[in-house]
C-alpha cells in the first residue's frame, strides 16, 4: 500500500465463517472462504494500521503484522469482539456468521435411527449491529451485505436498520461472492454510493480501505 492512510489508526474485522456444533463431530456453517477478510485485513496493515482480526475456521495464513484471534462459533465471535471492540477506530464485519446454531450442542455423537430427526435452531447475536449500536467509544463501523437481487435497495435498507456508516454489498450467486477470488461491491455510505470491480478481492480490498480513510478524515478532521 503506498500511502500509509490508516496511520496511527486502529481497525478490527471479523472474517470467515462459523462453525455452530450440533454433537462432538458434526457442525453447520457455510461456504465463506475468509478471503475478502484476511484481504482487508492485510491492506489496512499495510496501510499503516494496528489490525486485530477476529477469524473463523479458514485456511489462510495470518497477514503480515496482523494480530489474529481463532473463533469457532458466533457467540465466541461476539464475545471476542466485545473483548476488543473498546478504543478501535474501524470495526469491519466481514464474517459470514450463522443466523442460527443449535439450541443445544449434544454431549454424545447423535446416533442414527430410522425415525425423522429435528433441529431446534436459536438466533445468534449481531456481532456489527453490537457494534454499530454503542453508545460511547464507537468505531466507524463497516457491514457487508451479500444480496441475490435489487442489491442497492436492500443493502441501503440494512445500512440504515443495522445503524451502520458504511455498507459494501455483493452479488451473490453462481460465481459470483462466496468462494472465489474475484468480487464486485456497491458501496454505500452517508455522502454517496459507488461500485468497485469486478475484480479481485485483493484490488477491491485496498480501494475499500481507501474509502474508509477517506470516510474517517472526513469525520473526524485531524
Ligand atoms: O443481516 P445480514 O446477515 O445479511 O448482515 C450481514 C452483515 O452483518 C455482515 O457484515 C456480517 O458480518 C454481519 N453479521 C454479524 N453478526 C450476525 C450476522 C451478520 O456481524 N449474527
Amino acid at each position: 500500500f503506498a500511502e500509509p492512510v490508516l496511520a496511527g489508526r486502529r481497525v478490527l474485522l471479523t472474517a470467515g465463517p462459523t462453525r455452530e456444533p450440533l454433537d462432538p463431530v458434526r457442525y453447520i456453517t457455510n461456504r465463506s472462504s475468509g478471503k475478502m477478510g484476511f484481504a482487508l485485513a492485510a491492506v489496512a496493515a499495510a496501510a499503516g494500521a494496528e489490525v486485530t482480526l477476529v477469524a473463523g475456521p479458514c485456511a489462510l495464513p495470518t497477514p503480515a503484522g496482523v494480530h489474529r484471534i481463532d473463533v469457532e462459533t458466533a457467540e465466541q465471535m461476539y464475545a471476542e469482539v466485545q473483548r476488543h471492540v473498546a478504543g478501535q477506530d474501524v470495526f469491519i464485519g466481514c464474517a459470514a456468521v450463522a443466523d442460527y446454531r443449535p439450541a443445544e450442542a449434544v454431549a454424545g455423537k447423535i446416533k442414527r435411527s430410522g425415525a425423522d430427526l429435528k433441529l431446534h435452531l436459536v438466533p445468534n447475536p449481531d456481532i456489527l449491529a453490537a457494534v454499530a449500536a454503542r453508545a460511547e467509544d464507537r468505531p466507524f463501523t463497516v457491514g457487508f451485505a451479500a444480496e441475490t437481487d435489487r442489491v442497492l435497495e436492500h443493502a441501503s435498507d440494512k445500512r440504515r436498520r443495522k445503524g451502520l456508516d458504511l455498507i459494501a454489498a455483493n452479488r451473490v450467486g453462481p460465481g459470483l461472492g462466496f468462494d472465489t477470488d474475484d468480487n464486485q461491491l456497491e458501496l454505500i455510505w452517508d455522502g454517496g454510493h459507488r461500485q468497485l470491480g469486478p475484480g479481485p478481492k485483493s484490488a477491491l480490498a485496498a480501494e475499500l480501505i481507501t474509502q474508509i480513510a477517506q470516510c474517517l478524515q472526513d469525520d473526524k478532521p485531524e
